[in-house]
C-alpha cells in the first residue's frame, strides 16, 4: 500500500469589484483590444481596500472545507503560497487559521512566487506521504494589485486578486499511476533569472513592500521552455506522458503562453483550463483557482489525470502530476 495526498475538496473566492480592461483605458496609454491580444485577459478582480490576502484566503478555505464536508479542526496543517502576505509576519497560514476558527494543527507560508502554488502542494504532499498529517490546507492567495506600478502599462493590466484552495487527505493507493491523488513533482528554479521579474522593495533592503518589475518579453520566451519541460518531467517521472493527460491546468499568466505549452505538449486546447481572460494573473492563487472553476464548470472529474505546471520570479518553476 502507498499513501497518496488525494484531493477531496476545492473552493475559491475572487473580490467582488470586476475590473475590465477599458478600465485602464482613462489612466494609461492602452486599448482593451491590446490587453486582450497580447495577453488573453479581459477583466480580472481587484481587493477592496482593506480586504487582504488572509481574508481571500479564509473565504476560498471556507468553501473549500465545505466541498470536502470537513470542519476546521479536521485539519492537520495549513499551507499557503503567497508573495503579497498581510504583514511580513506572522504567516498568512497563520492568519488563515484564526479567521476560520482552527484551534489545532500548525500553518506556514511558501513563497516561490507564480508558482507558489506547485512549490506548496509538494511540500503539502510530503507531510501527507511522510505521515505527519492526514488532511492539509493547501491555499494560494494574492492581492497582487497592491504591489502595482499604476503607471506601468506593460505590468499593471496583466494582474488580478484572488483565491483557491484544496484539501489533501491521505488514502492508501495501490503504488500505481491509477491512484487517485499527487503522484509526483518537479521543482526548479535559477537565480540568474532574479531581474526578469522582481519586486523592487523589501523588509532587509528599503524597508518598504515595494513594486513588481517585469522584463516580460525575455520571460514570455523562458516561460514556453521551461513549462514544458517541467511537465514533461512530472509527468516522465511516473512513466506517464503527455497523452496520458486529461487536463492540464496552467498556471494562468498569458493565454499565448498557454497556448504555446499546450502546443509544445501535444495536448490539444480542449484539454485546458484557461481562468486567464477572467481572473487576469492571480501568481500563486491561478492554479488552485483554476482548478475549483474547472471543477464548477463539469470539465474536471473524479479519476482525472491533471497536470499543473506554473512559472515565476525567482525565477521558480514547476508541475504536478496528480489524479483528482
Ligand atoms: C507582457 C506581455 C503581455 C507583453 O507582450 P509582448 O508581445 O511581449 O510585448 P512587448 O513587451 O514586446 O511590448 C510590445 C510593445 O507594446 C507596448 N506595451 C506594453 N504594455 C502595453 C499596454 N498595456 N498597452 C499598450 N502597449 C503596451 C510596449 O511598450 C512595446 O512598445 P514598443 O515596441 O514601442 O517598445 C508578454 O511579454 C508577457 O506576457 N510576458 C510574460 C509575462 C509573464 O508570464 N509574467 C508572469 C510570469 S509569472
Amino acid at each position: 500500500m502507498t499513501t497518496r495526498a488525494v484531493v477531496i475538496g476545492v473552493g475559491h473566492y475572487l473580490p467582488e469589484r470586476v475590473v475590465p480592461n477599458s478600465e485602464f483605458e482613462q489612466s494609461l496609454d492602452t486599448t482593451d483590444e491590446w490587453i486582450r491580444t497580447r495577453s488573453g485577459i479581459e477583466r480580472r478582480h481587484f481587493a477592496a481596500e482593506g480586504e487582504t490576502t488572509s481574508m481571500l484566503g479564509a473565504q476560498a478555505a471556507t468553501a473549500a472545507l465545505k466541498n470536502a464536508g470537513l470542519v476546521p479542526d479536521d485539519i492537520d496543517a495549513i499551507v499557503v503560497a503567497t508573495s503579497t502576505p498581510d504583514l511580513t509576519f506572522p504567516s498568512v497560514a497563520t492568519m488563515i487559521q484564526e479567521k476560520i476558527g482552527m484551534t489545532r494543527g500548525f500553518g506556514f507560508d511558501v513563497q516561490a512566487v507564480c508558482a507558489g502554488f506547485i512549490y506548496a502542494l509538494t511540500n503539502a504532499n510530503a507531510l501527507v506521504v511522510s505521515g505527519q498529517a492526514k488532511r492539509v490546507l493547501v491555499i494560494g492567495a494574492e492581492t497582487f494589485s497592491r504591489i502595482m506600478d499604476w503607471t506601468d502599462r506593460a505590468t499593471c493590466v496583466l494582474f488580478g486578486d484572488g483565491a483557491g484552495a484544496l484539501v489533501l487527505e491521505a488514502q492508501e493507493g495501490d503504488g500505481t499511476t491509477q491512484d487517485r491523488g499527487v503522484l509526483s513533482s518537479d521543482l526548479n528554479s535559477d537565480g540568474r533569472y532574479r531581474d526578469m521579474l522582481y519586486v523592487d522593495g523589501g523588509v532587509s533592503s528599503t524597508g518598504t513592500s515595494g513594486k513588481l518589475r517585469m522584463q516580460g518579453n525575455p520571460l514570455f520566451r523562458q516561460a514556453v521552455e521551461k513549462l514544458t519541460s517541467t511537465a514533461t518531467a512530472a509527468l516522465t517521472k511516473v512513466g506517464l506522458d503527455d497523452n496520458s493527460v486529461d487536463w492540464i491546468v496552467p498556471h494562468q499568466a498569458n493565454i499565448r503562453i498557454i497556448q504555446g505549452t499546450a502546443k509544445k505538449l501535444g495536448v490539444p486546447m480542449e484539454r485546458v483550463i484557461v481562468t486567464v481572460q477572467d481572473h487576469g494573473n492571480t501568481s500563486a492563487a491561478s492554479i488552485p483557482l483554476a482548478m475549483s472553476v474547472g471543477v464548477a464548470q463539469g470539465k474536471i472529474k473524479k479519476g482525472d489525470l491533471l497536470v499543473a505546471e506554473a512559472i515565476g520570479g525567482g525565477l521558480a518553476w514547476g508541475a504536478v502530476a496528480l489524479r483528482w
